[in-house]
């Protein structure tokens, strides 16, 4: 077999850097660009629930809290509506510099962050580079809590970012754009040290493919890849609560703040969220739902679906359908 040439897809490799707790933990934290923070701030906490952290910034960025977690969203101010940047949490130094040494060696140019740029991340160290596709992300360990109590201006009561009081699930999912797909998923697989989950052929587009996959944590997935190219960086991102009253709660308030519905009520099939889409302030869908498996890596096997939902999910894009 001398000379063969290797899949670039290796799912054993994840699941070795797994046993060496050298994986990702989870997805800490986005930087979302808004061209109106203020009405992204007036969604995220009238509509999501979520706490406004309070914290200064030089820049002008404001910042959303979800848990003990100083912040989980950071809104900055933007000449363009859209992602700028992921936060991948890992469990420590070790192996963060071992994961940005292995970026570095498959050719990606990996950033160190200034002291300033960490300190306003409130992270112990990060460093940024892109993905195959394009997408940015920021490799960071040693995050300081902020121990003061979550208090949703919405009396949400929690969101769940955490497992056995202590693990961290990360602030939810997103889904990347990911037109380079192939060599994307192996970026993940191989060197951040992620999994996949399950595959998806969403019915009803041709030849589109969604990447499942989860990271160090049991949340069914963590970040996902979708073989497209999208104009916001970023498919959608995900929030999740802790019952099915807050799901509803939370259309009331999107409803009154009159946002729209991307997708109504609806249930998915691989991570069997129950949930809805809204469109923030700027056209990044948010889905916002409870009910999210959790898995036992131990023995959990891939899988492929060519449905998306067991129920619900009637897409409506704005311009389109209205
Ligand atoms: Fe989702």
């Amino acid at each position: 077999m001398a000379g063969r040439k290797k899949s670039p897809i290796m799912p054993a490799v994840s699941s070795i850097t797994r046993e060496k707790g050298m994986s990702v933990s989870a997805s800490g934290y986005l930087r979302i660009g808004a061209t109106d923070v203020d009405a992204w701030m007036d969604f995220g906490t009238g509509v999501l629930g979520l706490m406004d952290a309070g914290r200064e910034d030089a820049a002008g960025a404001r910042f959303l809290r979800m848990d003990d977690h100083p912040f989980r969203l950071m809104i900055e101010p933007a000449e363009a509506d859209g992602l700028i940047a992921t936060g991948l949490e890992f469990p420590d130094e070790v192996a963060f510099l071992r994961t940005c040494d292995a970026v570095a060696e498959a050719g990606h140019t990996v950033a160190p962050g200034s002291a300033e740029e960490t300190a306003r991340r409130c992270v112990t160290a990060f460093a940024t580079t892109t993905d195959p596709s394009g997408n940015t992300l920021e490799l960071y360990w040693g995050r300081t809590l902020d121990y003061r109590p979550l208090i949703s201006p919405q009396g949400v009561p929690g969101f769940v970012t955490t497992y056995q009081q202590t693990g961290d699930l990360g602030f939810g999912h997103l889904v990347l754009p990911a037109a380079d797909f192939d060599a994307t998923t192996a970026f993940y697989t191989q060197i951040i040290g992620m999994g996949i989950t399950d595959i998806l052929y969403p019915p009803g587009m041709a030849g589109a493919k969604i990447h499942f996959m989860h990271a160090n944590n049991p949340r069914q997935h963590s970040l996902a890849l979708f073989n497209s190219q999208h104009p916001l960086g970023v498919v959608h991102i995900m929030v999740e609560v802790e019952t099915m009253d807050e799901v509803g709660r939370a259309m009331d308030r999107a409803r009154s703040a009159g946002s729209h519905f991307l997708a109504t009520l609806g249930r998915h099939v691989n991570d069997n969220m129950c949930s809805v889409y809204l469109l923030a302030p700027g056209g990044i869908a948010v889905e916002y739902g409870y009910d999210g498996l959790l898995i036992d890596w131990e023995n959990h096997v891939t899988t492929v679906s060519i449905e998306g939902d067991l129920w619900g999910h009637e897409y409506s894009f704005p311009g389109v359908n209205d």
